[in-house]
Formats: C-alpha cells, sequence, structure tokens
C-alpha cells in the first residue's frame, strides 16, 4: 500500500475522511479507527455543542451533495475528552475546529495543542452559518487570525480553506500563508451558496438559509484539483496539500497527486458507501501506481504534464 506523509506523520495510506459526514459521534469516529482510513478525522468542532441547522439540510445528487448542516457537533471538550480512546487504534488524528471568532478559534487551538491530537485543521471555509460570512474569503482577517492561531504550540496546523477561482486570490492567500508557519493546506471545502432546485415541488431541496448551501462531489472535482495545482505552484514544498472535493475511484485520487496533492480527503462518498469507501479508493489507486509503474508517492506528486 501507498504510503506519505502530512507534516512528517506518517500515514498508513493517501486516502482519509474529510471533515463532515460520519465523524461526529464517538462511535462513528470508532468505526474510522477500525476502517482503512489513513487517519480520523473529526467533525468541525465549535466552543458549545450544537444540534445544527433544521432538516432537510443533506441532499444526495445524482453526482454528490448540497448540504447546509450548521456545524452539528459535540462541542469542542467532548473531543478533547474522547482523543486518548480514539488514539487506541493507533492512527494519526486530525481535529477540525470552526470557532464563531477568533477568540473561539484561540482557545480551541491552545486547548488541542496539548492534546494527543497529531494535526490541527481550523476551518476558514463554513459556509453554512447564517450571518458568518467564511474567513478563507476575507484575507485580512485571515492574516490576523493567522499571526496568533500559529504561536500557540508546535502540533502541525493545517488550513481548511474555501475554493478560490481567481489567479488574484490563490496569490494573495498563498502570500499570507507564506508568511506564518502554516504545516499543510486543505483543498477545497464544499462550494458555498448554491441552490438545488425541485422543479416538480417548485422548491429549495434543503431548508436552511433560503435553500443556499454547500455544493458537494463529483461537481467539484475540477475545482479542487485546480486549487490544488495552483497552491502546489504557488507554496514551498514543505506545505502538504490535501486534495478534497469529488473524490470517490482510485482515479480521482491519482488526478489529485497529479496536481500536488500530499493525501486526500472523502467526504460525498464517504456518506454515501460507508468506510468501505477507504479500504477501496487506497487499493484502486494502489493498482494504478502499481499498473503504470509508480512505487512512491513522490515519483507522482505534482507531475502534472501540460499538453
Ligand atoms: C459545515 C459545512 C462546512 O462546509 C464546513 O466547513 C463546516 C461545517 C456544516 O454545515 O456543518
Amino acid at each position: 500500500r501507498i504510503s506519505t506523509k502530512i507534516a512528517e506523520i506518517p500515514l498508513a495510506s493517501f486516502i482519509f475522511n474529510a471533515s463532515g459526514p460520519r465523524c461526529t459521534e464517538e462511535d462513528e469516529l470508532n468505526l474510522l479507527g477500525t476502517s482503512a482510513s489513513a487517519a480520523i478525522m473529526t467533525k468541525s468542532c465549535t466552543m458549545e455543542p450544537r444540534e445544527g441547522n433544521a432538516e432537510p439540510r443533506y441532499q444526495a445528487l445524482p453526482y454528490g451533495s448540497i448540504q447546509s448542516m450548521g456545524l452539528p457537533n459535540l462541542g469542542y471538550k467532548a473531543y478533547l475528552e474522547m482523543l486518548p480512546r480514539l488514539k487506541q487504534a493507533g492512527k494519526p488524528i486530525v481535529v477540525s475546529i470552526s470557532g464563531f471568532s477568533l477568540a473561539d478559534n484561540l482557545t480551541m487551538v491552545k486547548a488541542f495543542q496539548t492534546s494527543c491530537a497529531d494535526l490541527i485543521e481550523v476551518n476558514f471555509s463554513c459556509p453554512n452559518i447564517e450571518g458568518k460570512a467564511q474567513v478563507g474569503y476575507d484575507f485580512e482577517q485571515t492574516e490576523r487570525a493567522l499571526e496568533q492561531l500559529c504561536e500557540l504550540g508546535s502540533k502541525p496546523i493545517g488550513l481548511k480553506l474555501p475554493p478560490y477561482f481567481d489567479f488574484s486570490h490563490f496569490n494573495t492567500m498563498a502570500n499570507i500563508i507564506k508568511k506564518f508557519p502554516v504545516s499543510f493546506i486543505t483543498c477545497i471545502n464544499s462550494v458555498g451558496n448554491t441552490l438545488v432546485i425541485d422543479p416538480e415541488t417548485e422548491s429549495a431541496i434543503i431548508k436552511p438559509k433560503g435553500g443556499f448551501g454547500g455544493l458537494c462531489g463529483d461537481y467539484i472535482k475540477p475545482i479542487g484539483l485546480a486549487n490544488v495545482r495552483a497552491f502546489s505552484q504557488l507554496l514551498p514544498s514543505s506545505i502538504d496539500i490535501i486534495g478534497v472535493g469529488g473524490i470517490k475511484t482510485g482515479t480521482d485520487a491519482f488526478e489529485y497527486l497529479l496536481a500536488g496533492a500530499s493525501a486526500v480527503q472523502v467526504a460525498t462518498c464517504f456518506e454515501k458507501e460507508g468506510v468501505e469507501c477507504f479500504d477501496r479508493i487506497a487499493k484502486e489507486l494502489d493498482s494504478i501506481m502499481a499498473a503504470k509503474q509508480y512505487s512512491s508517492i513522490a515519483a507522482v506528486k505534482g507531475k502534472l504534464k501540460m499538453i
């Protein structure tokens, strides 16, 4: 099996779960522990436990999903308390934090800095909280946050970024990231604030936020690939990039590897298929690598060719 590293933390495969589906409750995280997921990634947490938005808030679509979950989670203290038990699975733990303010994020990152988490992914891109902009679309706020978030300890910090669609934005964000000891970035979060309409019922298909929600799955793979590629060209190779967006086969993972990803995360496919997806996708990637006679991630990473 092809292995990899994120911020010098070894991963037994190239594939693990994205923060999102099936990673909120302790039993779900335990299931990830016994699965072929290369890490246990937790649902983005907030200071207090949350029920999340009103239902229906997730709808499967033919080629992906739309969701506006609203950060349902147990509150960060529950995950802090759970981590030593999750650690018994013997694989890296990535915690996702998604505070509503810099103060929240500072409190939570500080707490996880002295926990047994291996990596801390700070979510700058939740699109589903009414009245809260995605931090990653506010460059000044991102820079002010990083000034303080990177000073709290020695555990690797990463950023979960929203998708960008313009080179001015790729450049600006890359230049900010380069100023700080950010160890990894995760590209991309869902494409925020999209609208799916059911013409039969003449209605939006999810309830929160007037029907606006994050688009996920196959629809967003080219956007994820572009973001991984752009940042891999703009950032030093010491900053690992985790690819997310529409990965459901070994071929998808291979494409993200060509674009420059050091690992990938799976959300919609995991929601639809369950934990079996991790072993399947890893095996499919291994077959592709073997057929092409590549024996390591390094042989392919970022080696996208131009025609
Ligand atoms: C939620 C959605 C996201 O895309 C995210 O990054 C964090 C939380 C949610 O709605 O729960």
